[in-house]
């Protein structure tokens, strides 16, 4: 049953692409394959990212108002690009519809709070706790728990309640998003790294490795040091 109904989602995502090629040039379609995972929810999590992003700010406005620091120095957010959530689907082997973009894969929406001390990651996460409009539910601790690789950051997938209809057809909806909580040294570590991933050409890949888990050290180590000055800076105030 469920195979029949994938099939025929997927012949009519074929038809919608074929349509647009020959009705009007190839940009058009390219976008047109590009929106079909997420259906007509696309625009819904474009606008519900800028709300998040919004709500964040102010979360932030107001600790600066309490002439408190900052809770986050920056954030980054995405809605993961059609493509590669249709890829995610086919790996984990789920059919590749809009139900398993929102529901089963739970980071469609994606949002990076990049903190100056690793202490402003436990007040962030108070904050998510602390919202009405977002429902944890799965935290990893990868700070305290780092990877073997040497990735450190902490993963939070929240059910966020927003003003918009949800798969279920229920509004104000709720729609998955995964919150990911890690200092700005963290951070450059995990761009360098991801970029490393994609460089199929590195003579020596284990080498390369090792040099990447003993630099996550030494800048989890300067994450601890930056922490301690902060701390010496507060006490003489
Ligand atoms: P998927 O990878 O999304 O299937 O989920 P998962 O259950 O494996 O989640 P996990 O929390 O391990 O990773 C989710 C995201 O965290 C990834 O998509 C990356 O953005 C980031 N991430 C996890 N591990 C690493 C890592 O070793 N290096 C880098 N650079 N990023 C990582
Ligand atoms: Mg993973």
């Amino acid at each position: 049953m469920n195979f029949k109904l994938d099939h025929i989602l997927l012949c009519y995502q074929d038809l919608i692409i074929i349509v647009a090629y020959f009705q009007t040039d190839i940009i058009i379609a390219k976008g047109m394959i590009e929106m079909d995972i997420y259906g007509e929810f696309a625009p819904t999590l474009t606008a519900i990212l800028n709300e998040l992003e919004q709500r964040l700010q102010s979360l932030n406005q107001l600790q600066a108002d309490h002439h408190q620091p900052k809770l986050y120095e920056h954030l980054i957010g995405r809605v993961k690009t059609p493509d590669s959530m249709a890829e995610k689907c086919q790996r984990k082997n789920y059919p590749v519809t809009t139900e398993s973009a929102l529901e089963r894969c739970h980071d469609a929406i994606g949002l990076r709070l990049v903190c100056n001390f690793i202490d402003d990651i436990p007040r962030c996460l108070h904050q998510l706790h602390e919202a009405d409009w977002c429902q944890i539910v799965k935290e990893k601790d990868y700070i305290n728990n780092a990877k073997p690789n040497g990735y450190r950051s902490y993963h939070v997938i929240a059910k966020v309640t927003m003003p918009y209809k949800d798969y279920e057809g229920h509004k104000p909806g709720q729609f998955y998003v995964e919150f990911q909580l890690r200092t700005i040294a963290m951070d450059s570590w995990a761009s360098l790294e991801h970029e490393m991933k994609y460089k199929h050409n590195i003579k020596n890949p284990e080498r390369i490795s090792k040099e990447l888990k003993r630099c996550a050290d030494q800048l989890a180590s300067c994450d601890v040091q930056m922490q301690t000055i902060r701390h010496l800076i507060n006490e003489e105030n």
